[in-house]
């Protein structure tokens, strides 16, 4: 580890607290799952962005004039012997670049004293259990002794919206992690694609847990520590579910499997969505719906770089998959009329409920605003012509170099009245991440296929 990206990131944050402020962050608590068991420890993203340290129970304290002082888990030999090695507070300076550290036991007797003479306390707001509380105490013990010349911090202000906007433009170490976590998602759905149509090849059953455990190895086997989300895997009709989790449903030949899965690296989130046909031959109504949805895609992607909106990618989705539509007949033109009609009345709705993407970092659905901070309170108003209901338009965010954010358009088709039989219960969504660049985005998840051709292609191998 490289203590000096963390104390540049500190460094950084501590200016913007400005010179009496003090910030105060804990790490993730621990979950229990059920009895004596947890579920497995994933830090505090915020945290660890500030840290690199994945050890439970620990807090960091950071002042405006850039001093940083951790409490972590004192050494215990016995506790160590159960549940492993422990930095602890003596090892911690050196290891992490802070300037002090201490036992987490010693909280509550520092945090008053750090907080005296401060101006504002910053802390993530309704993030942590009972934080606000526990620093109500620590203010309140101070207020306790003003007689004795405490100075009391007389603003709480939100810490999130200081490290959203740091984390959610990447650095270079953010970038090339994300990228690596890319590779390796990538190969876990090359894996899982060739598994399913060799198996089906070999006439075996086919379940999607065998495919998801194909993921999980592929994963694991990179040193990814967990997918970064519970993985997707959908045979045939359960691709419409949106939220739909790897099962035991059967993986059929002649229908379509949706996986949407990715690894977390380091702490960072790869999000693939790939949809193959399960014995490798995509049908007529499958292909023709895929390449809809792929155009739709590759629209997105074009118009993805520094300079323009967020929402610039969604629109053009939108736009290639309504006219598309159209023309293979799932929307009836004689009753919704025009392509401007079509997305005036999102008509489109009906197969496409989501958004394009979302930013994406240590968290797969990572923080950060959505709308240009410079724009905020101006908005426009219209009205939803389908349902009359006022729809309040605000600015979306420009994108900056070192943004990533996903591209992930889809097609769900549920059996419905006046849609073509041809195309009930196929269910498609194409994701890739993207890093924002000047001139364009770079594409860090393509080490798995995408074109109707090349997937066909893969899956004979
Ligand atoms: N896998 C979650 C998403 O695509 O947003
Ligand atoms: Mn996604
Ligand atoms: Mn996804």
């Amino acid at each position: 580890m490289n203590p000096s990206l963390y104390t540049q990131r500190r460094a950084k944050l501590a200016k913007l607290l400005g010179p009496k402020g003090v910030a105060i962050l804990p790490t993730a608590p621990e979950q229990q799952r059920n009895s004596d068991s947890d579920f497995l420890y994933r830090f505090d993203s915020y945290f660890y962005y500030l840290t690199g340290f994945t050890e439970p129970k620990a807090w960091l304290v950071i002042t405006g004039d850039g001093k940083t002082t951790m409490f972590c888990q004192p050494k215990d030999m016995e506790r160590e012997i159960w549940d492993g090695f422990r930095l602890g507070p003596d090892a911690a300076p050196a290891q992490l670049g802070l300037d002090a550290a201490f036992s987490i036991a010693d909280l509550d007797q520092q945090l008053p004293a750090m907080l005296d003479g401060r101006d504002a306390v910053w802390y993530p707001f309704a993030t942590h259990k009972a934080l606000e509380t526990r620093i109500d105490g620590w203010l309140g013990s101070l207020r306790a002794r003003v007689r004795y010349g405490t100075l009391c911090p007389e603003q709480q202000r939100d810490l999130r919206g200081l490290l959203d906007e740091m984390r959610l433009v990447k650095d270079g170490h953010e970038q090339d992690t994300m990228r690596r976590a890319g590779q390796i998602s990538a190969g876990a759905h090359i894996r899982a694609m060739q598994l399913c149509a060799r198996m089906l090849r070999d006439g075996q059953p086919v379940r999607e847990y065998q495919l998801d455990a194909e993921l999980l190895h592929e994963f694991r086997r990179h040193g990814s520590q967990y997918p970064a989300y519970g993985s997707i895997v959908a045979a045939g009709a359960n691709a419409c579910v949106l939220h739909y989790r790897a099962d035991a449903g059967e993986v059929r030949s002649g229908e379509l499997v949706l996986i949407d899965a990715g690894c977390e690296l380091d702490g960072y989130a790869s999000d693939i969505t790939r949809t193959f046909p399960a014995n490798g031959t995509f049908t007529g109504p499958q292909r023709a719906l895929y390449e809809l949805v792929l155009a739709s895609q590759e629209a997105a992607i074009a118009v993805t770089r520094a300079g323009a909106r967020f929402t610039d990618p969604h629109q053009a989705t939108v736009k290639v998959l309504a006219q598309g539509m159209l023309d293979v007949g799932l929307l009836d033109k004689n009753k919704v009329g025009t392509l401007d009609d079509v997305i005036e009345k999102r008509a489109y709705f009906q197969f496409y409920m989501h958004r394009t993407g979302h930013w994406l970092g240590m968290d797969v659905h990572d923080c950060g605003g959505y709308l240009e901070p410079g724009e905020i309170g101006q908005t426009s108003e219209r009205k939803d012509a389908l349902t009359g209901e006022t729809i309040i338009d605000r600015p979306a965010r420009i994108l900056q170099p070192g943004m990533v954010l996903t591209i992930e358009p889809g097609l769900y088709v549920r059996p419905a009245a006046g849609v073509p039989e041809q195309f009930h219960n196929i269910g498609i969504r194409i994701e890739d991440d993207a890093i924002v660049t000047d001139a364009g985005c770079e594409l860090i998840s393509r080490g798995v296929p995408v074109t109707v051709q090349a997937i066909e292609a893969l899956m004979r191998g």
